[in-house]
């Protein structure tokens, strides 16, 4: 029943002047563009009409609460009546423990009980009255803003800052100079780090490592489709400075058939196919790991980003800004693989390039 089917003489009284503006509309006019659109008519419940209906509610949520109270009773009972190692079957569970399903099951019943019951209540019974709250204007009255223009200007006479230019000159200068002891305070982030991002272990001459046999490499020791990770000589893991160093000098060889390499700097700066790669990835400096040998892709474990190797180690997948740097690689007079430089542009991430 809504309540356009209720006779007026059973509306509670009163009603509508308790809504205010409820259903009212204001027109557009020139000062205010745009109508008020109003409530809608409101809607009386069967309830509000009809004393049959609220004891029928009234008796639904005392029901509500009486079962919250009896499956707090039976969460209790449960508790201290049923075994710990009984267990029961319980359909699409299958066998669980029989108390942990009976305090699972009252306590549930218990809150949702006292939940629903209050939901009823408030839908049904509680007041119903629908209430506009005008929105008031944000910007302050015309009167308090000349007050506090006034108290500001009373307060700047009373501070004599006009007067005293002395005081006045210094206090600026006070206040302009105080923020450089936290400029000042920035030293204490560490040293520059000036050009040592730019520039890794490696130099012309320094013969390539295994980073797992501690050797120097041969190339007859780089198999095709093998990958081999090395690092310059003369860096060893007790050095201070190890971390921070294999961090940047990293390298990953791998061999490849010459006329397979697409790229002719690569073939420059490879020795009898054999390129030198760069290990940190491009866009956030994982180490790369991951070596396909059909299609000579390697993949960073971190985002998944793919680098062909037989193509200038370009990016062919995923987020790394460029491709990874190629240390430029010859054979030493004693016939081991050599750098023949550093890397010619910064490793790891593509904002060094940019600095
Ligand atoms: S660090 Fe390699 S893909 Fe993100």
């Amino acid at each position: 029943m809504s309540s356009q089917d209720i006779p007026e003489e059973k509306l509670p009284a009163g009603r509508d002047q308790e809504h205010g503006a409820a259903g009212a509309m204001a027109v557009a006019d020139e000062e205010n563009p745009f109508a008020d659109p109003g409530l809608p008519p409101h809607e009386h419940r069967r309830q509000d009409v009809d004393e049959k209906a609220a004891k029928h509610s009234e008796r639904t949520v005392a029901l509500l609460f009486t079962l919250s109270m009896l499956a707090t009773i039976g969460f209790i009972a449960s508790y201290v009546a049923i075994s710990p190692d009984k267990s029961i079957y319980v359909f699409p569970v299958g066998h669980t423990s029989a108390l942990n399903f009976a305090l699972g099951l009252t306590l549930g019943v218990a809150l949702f009980a006292i939940g629903a019951g209050a939901v009823h209540w408030a839908r049904t019974l509680m007041s119903d009255v629908e209430i506009a709250d005008e929105r008031h204007p944000i910007e302050a009255p015309p009167e308090t803003r000349s007050k506090v223009l006034a108290d500001f200007k009373q307060g700047a006479k009373e501070s004599a800052l006009g007067r005293r230019k002395l005081i006045r000159n210094t206090m600026f200068g006070a206040l302009t100079l105080v923020p450089l002891s936290g400029v000042m305070l920035l030293r204490d982030l560490g040293p520059l780090p000036h050009t040592k991002l730019r520039h890794t272990a490696w130099a012309k001459g320094k013969l390539l490592v295994n980073m797992n046999t501690n050797e120097p490499i041969r190339p007859s020791d780089v198999a095709v489709g093998s990958l081999t990770f090395a690092k310059p000589e003369g860096l060893e893991e007790h050095d201070e400075e190890f971390q921070t160093e294999i961090a940047k000098a990293a390298l990953m060889i791998v061999r490849l058939q010459p006329e397979n390499i697409k790229d002719k700097k690569e073939l420059d700066w490879s020795h009898e196919g054999i390129v030198a790669y760069s290990k940190i990835c491009t866009h956030v400096g994982c180490p790369i790991s991951l070596y396909e040998q059909q299609t000579h892709h390697v993949l960073c474990p971190c985002h998944q980003s793919t680098f062909d190797l037989s193509d200038g180690a370009r990016v062919i997948f995923g987020p790394a800004g460029h491709a990874l740097p190629q240390l430029r690689i010859g054979v030493s007079e004693d016939g081991y693989l050599e750098a023949l430089g550093d890397f010619a542009e910064p490793v790891g991430p593509a904002f060094w390039e940019r600095g």
